[in-house]
């Protein structure tokens, strides 16, 4: 926990998890490399008609945000976290691929009242909600509504529970092993997040099964 340039007290946590890296020494995490391609798959159609700024809360390594610039060049990718650790990672990570439509990463906080970026037209998150705190989902979709146009989106990726229920019972453990490292977080239920969406203005359409019993939720902002 920190002081967040605007203010507040942040909800930013740190997972060193890290037991790969590159060749830059830079660290690659396991989950990241498998998951980024089953999710490039759902957003290169997604996306295909559309361009402008996408923007990445919580990029911790940069892996995705890394392969999704290389493959939708219609698009200027903008990654970002609040934690100083991966901020270094992202900026040197983002020099060494050097692409043309990536741009060096922004330390946003998703809880700030306000993110220091003037807009974007796809906002993208994935695997942060179930390891913060409830408020930076909260603060995730007030700050998307905020920088979004009508009708652009946020795509949101991870472990999702529906109305109470776990997908499956790993998880269910998940979930517990969760909590009990830090109660305040947990595998969050999809009515709670319609919540949100709807106090801000967002409207949830596809649900997209993905390997390992996660999802990938796209919200239009109304
Ligand atoms: C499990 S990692 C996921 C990283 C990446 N999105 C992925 O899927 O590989 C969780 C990330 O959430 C970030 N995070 C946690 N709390 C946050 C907050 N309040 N604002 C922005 N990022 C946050 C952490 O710094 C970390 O990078």
């Amino acid at each position: 926990m920190g002081a967040g340039a605007h203010g507040r007290v942040t909800s930013c946590t740190l997972p060193t998890m890290s037991d790969a890296f590159d060749a830059l020494g830079l660290p690659i995490w396991p989950a990241a490399e498998r998951n980024k391609q089953p999710i490039a798959e759902v957003l290169v159609p997604l996306l295909a008609n559309r361009e402008g700024v996408f923007l990445e809360i919580a990029s911790g390594t940069g892996q995705h945000i890394v392969h999704f610039a290389g493959l939708l060049p219609r698009f200027t990718f903008v990654p970002s976290d609040c934690d100083p650790e991966h901020l270094d990672t992202l900026r040197r990570r983002v020099e060494a691929t050097a692409l043309p439509n990536l741009n060096a990463p922004l330390a946003i906080d998703v809880t700030w009242e306000s993110w220091p970026i003037a807009g974007a037209d796809v906002v993208y998150n994935a695997n942060m909600m179930h390891i913060a705190p409830l408020e930076a989902a909260r603060g995730l979709f007030r700050g998307a509504s905020r920088v979004l146009p009508s009708g652009g989106l946020l795509v949101t990726y991870g472990p999702y529970r529906f109305s109470g229920k776990h997908v499956s019972e790993s998880n269910e453990r998940f979930d517990a092993s969760l909590r009990s490292r830090n109660p305040d977080w947990g595998v969050r239920d999809v009515d709670d997040l319609e919540t949100f969406a709807r106090e801000h203005g967002l409207v949830l359409g596809d649900r997209i099964a993905m390997p390992a019993n996660n999802f990938t939720l796209v919200w239009t902002k109304a």
